[in-house]
C-alpha cells in the first residue's frame, strides 16, 4: 500500500531553508515583473537567485527534461509555461511558479502577479485563486483528509463562480518534486487519504474564468484553457503539524 511520507526535525530543517530561498525568490520575481521584461529574463534572474545560496538549485531543471527553474504561464496559460522571449505587457497576468532543491528535498510555490493594471476580472480571479489557497492553509493540519483539502479549495473557487481547471493538481513532495498523494482542487471532504502530522505537501488552486477544458501548446509544456479564458495559479509548499500547518514559502 502507498503511504505518505513523513519526514524527521534534520529534512525539516532542510524544507525551512529551501522554502525560505524559494519564498524570497518569488518576492523578487514579483519586484521584477513590469511590461517590458521578457519571461526568460524572469527565469535568468531566478536562477542565479537560487544558484546564489550555498547548496541550493532550481528544482525544475531536468525534471522530466525541463530546461528551466521557472514556469512562466501568462493569460490563458494555466501551468508549465516555458520562459521565452514573450515580452509582458500591461495588462497581463503571469503565473511565476518556481522550486527549490536543497539537501535532496524539493519545494515548490507559485503566485500570479499582475502587470501594470490589470482589469476587474482579472483582479477578482487573482484574489479568489489566492484566497482558495488560504482558505486551505487554515484549515490544515495532521490528520485531516486529502477530501478536507480539496473541498475546501473548491467551496471557494465555485462559491465566486469561477472555475477549478480540474485535470491538474497538488502534490506530496519530498525526495521528488510529485510524490503520493495528489490532492485534488474538488472533492468531497472527509474522503482520501488521511495526511499525518510531518508530511509536506503542495497545494495550488488552479482556476479559470471560462470551461474547465485544457490544451497543451506545440512547445510540449505549456498547458493552455481550452477556450481562451484567462487561467491563475497559486502554490505553497505546506508542513503539515499537529496544530495547523507552516507556510514554508512565507518569507515573513
Ligand atoms: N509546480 C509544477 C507542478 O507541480 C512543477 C513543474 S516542474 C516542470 O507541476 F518541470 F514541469 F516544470
Ligand atoms: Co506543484
Amino acid at each position: 500500500m502507498t503511504s505518505i511520507k513523513t519526514f524527521n526535525a534534520k529534512e525539516i530543517e532542510s524544507f525551512r531553508h529551501a522554502g525560505k530561498i524559494l519564498g524570497k525568490c518569488l518576492d523578487k520575481m514579483g519586484k521584477l515583473v513590469a511590461a517590458g521584461i521578457t519571461t526568460k529574463e524572469l527565469d535568468r534572474a531566478a536562477e542565479e537567485f537560487i544558484r546564489s545560496h550555498e547548496g541550493a538549485e532550481p528544482a525544475f531543471m531536468g525534471y522530466h527534461g525541463y530546461p528551466a527553474t521557472l514556469c512562466t504561464s501568462v493569460n490563458d496559460q494555466c501551468v508549465h509555461g516555458m520562459p521565452g522571449d514573450l515580452v509582458l505587457r500591461d495588462g497581463d497576468i503571469i503565473s511565476v511558479d518556481c522550486g527549490v532543491l536543497y539537501n535532496g528535498l524539493y519545494t515548490d510555490a507559485c503566485r500570479t502577479f499582475p502587470v501594470g493594471k490589470i482589469s476587474k476580472q482579472a483582479q477578482r480571479l487573482l484574489n479568489v485563486t489566492s484566497q482558495a489557497l488560504e482558505d486551505a492553509v487554515a484549515m490544515i493540519k495532521g490528520g485531516i483528509t486529502v477530501g478536507d483539502i480539496s473541498s475546501t479549495v473548491q467551496a471557494t473557487v465555485e462559491g465566486a463562480g469561477l472555475t477549478v481547471v480540474s485535470a491538474l493538481t497538488g502534490h506530496g513532495l519530498g525526495k521528488t518534486l510529485h510524490m503520493y498523494p495528489d490532492i485534488p482542487n474538488f472533492g468531497d471532504a472527509g474522503k482520501g487519504a488521511v495526511i499525518p502530522a510531518h508530511t509536506v505537501i503542495a497545494v495550488e488552486p488552479i482556476v479559470c474564468t471560462g470551461g474547465d477544458g485544457i490544451q497543451e501548446s506545440d512547445d510540449n509544456w505549456t498547458i493552455l484553457t481550452k477556450d481562451g479564458s484567462l487561467s491563475a495559479h497559486f502554490e505553497h509548499t505546506i508542513l503539515v503539524l499537529e496544530e495547523g500547518c507552516e507556510v514554508l514559502d512565507r518569507v515573513r
